[in-house]
């Protein structure tokens, strides 16, 4: 897996990169979808092959490869000196509808300086990271504040991260799950290569327990997408035609949803619209249940991220960076994961299920379940694309 080069890994007839007409690489074209995940998959091996030398730049690779919600990549970069940067919450990709208090927005920082921080020892390089050095935004004030500063020191035998080499193979995976029940050893094996240091992992085995997750977790994405505003956000995010997907770079996709052809052929031709009214129609609603039905009941197992105490932004940075480690974890360990949130959310509907889950697992009444997710086996799925940094820095 280390050495893979671009040149191999550009198995597809055309390479297609074009000329660079600015000579900062930062702007660089990426002219096709195989570059595209290249990038995603192996950001030391593609900065290698672009010659790209600056620090900042190297790491950022790596920090922009993190699970994030709905992949609205919410984050901005502001470099101040070539060994030191800020991170910003890009207002213009809030979910509110979904994330009121912007709970998840606030994950997806924590994922970004965990893969930042991965990606920084695998360059020889030891992060100082400030969570809100100045403050942290009220709601109407999202993104004015920095969520974090970001020092640079190379260092000479900084230990690299075990989990990095799983980068190139972890993604959402959508696809329904084969292969065994997950047993306790299973899980103590993921939670002891993870490494996590803010939240439980708490986790379900039990099989007359699994039914009912299964029922509560279907009920919560059907309440979810019942809602006419929080369906739009899906919509709004959605890039049907390969075209929008490798030319806005973020967002959620048929291929990342599990389907592939000749299913997903006929789905992005024939059935799926983005025109509002199709989306939310009764038919595009009962698809949709039906395909989470498929993806739920398949499930191998179920962990969950939980915190105990304070819940506030801290806490919920410091999720997101737990949250990281998990996702590289899992595959460590020969597994797939798909996390589903819709019960674990601020909007007032969501809180109930919450509440069922949380004594279903005989949490106590403090906990909160801050993110959540089917495990099982599955060959690896669609890689969803990342945006150009030249997009993310500001
Ligand atoms: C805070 C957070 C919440 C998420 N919630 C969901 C969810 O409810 N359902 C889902 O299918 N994926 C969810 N995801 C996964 C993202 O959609 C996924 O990370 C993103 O599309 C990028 O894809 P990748 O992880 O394969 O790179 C969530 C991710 C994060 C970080």
């Amino acid at each position: 897996m280390k050495s893979i080069s671009r040149k191999n890994f550009l198995y597809s007839s055309v390479l297609g990169m074009g000329i660079l007409s600015v000579p900062d690489l930062l702007y660089q074209v990426l002219a096709n979808s195989k570059d595209i995940e290249f990038s995603k998959r192996y950001p030391k091996e593609f900065a290698e092959g672009e010659g790209i030398t600056d620090s900042i730049l190297k790491i950022l690779l790596f920090g922009i490869t993190a699970p994030n919600s709905h992949n609205t990549q919410p984050w901005k970069i502001k470099i101040e000196s070539p060994n030191s940067f800020y991170l910003y919450a890009d207002k213009e990709r809030q979910l509110l509808p979904i994330d009121p208090i912007n709970r998840q927005l606030y994950h997806s920082m924590g994922t970004f300086l965990e893969f930042l921080e991965i990606g920084a020892r695998e360059w020889g390089i030891q992060l100082k990271i400030s969570l809100f050095p100045k403050g942290i935004d009220s709601m109407e004030k999202t993104g004015t504040l920095p969520v974090a500063k970001i020092e640079l020191q190379p260092k000479s035998n900084l230990e690299k991260d075990p989990l990095a080499k799983y980068i190139p193979l972890r993604q959402m995976n959508r696809k329904k799950y084969e292969g065994e029940f997950l047993t306790d050893e299973n899980y103590r094996f993921i939670l002891e290569s993870s490494g996590i240091r803010t939240t439980k992992l708490v986790y379900s085995s039990e099989k007359k327990q699994f039914n009912s997750l299964i029922e509560i977790l279907i009920e919560s994405f059907k309440k979810e997408i019942e809602s006419y505003e929080k369906n739009e956000i899906s919509r709004v995010w959605f890039r049907l035609s390969e075209k929008d997907i490798y030319s806005k770079r973020d967002g959620i996709t048929l291929e990342g949803n599990g389907l592939t052809n000749p299913v997903l052929w006929l789905a992005r031709n024939f059935f799926v619209s983005l025109s509002p009214k199709d989306w939310n129609s009764t038919s595009a609603l009962k698809q949709s249940l039906d395909t989470f039905k498929d993806q739920v009941y398949s499930s191998k197992g179920f962990l969950f991220l939980v915190t105990e105490g304070k819940d506030d932004h801290i806490t919920w940075v410091n999720t997101g960076r737990d949250f990281s480690r998990i996702c590289l974890s899992i595959p460590a360990n020969g597994f797939v994961f798909h996390t589903m949130n819709q019960a674990f959310v601020d909007y007032p509907e969501s809180l109930e299920f919450q509440t069922q889950i949380r004594n279903l697992l005989n949490l106590k009444p403090e906990a909160k379940i801050q993110l959540g997710g089917r495990l099982g086996k599955a060959d690896l799925s669609f890689f969803s694309p990342r945006r150009d940094l030249k997009e993310v820095i500001f």
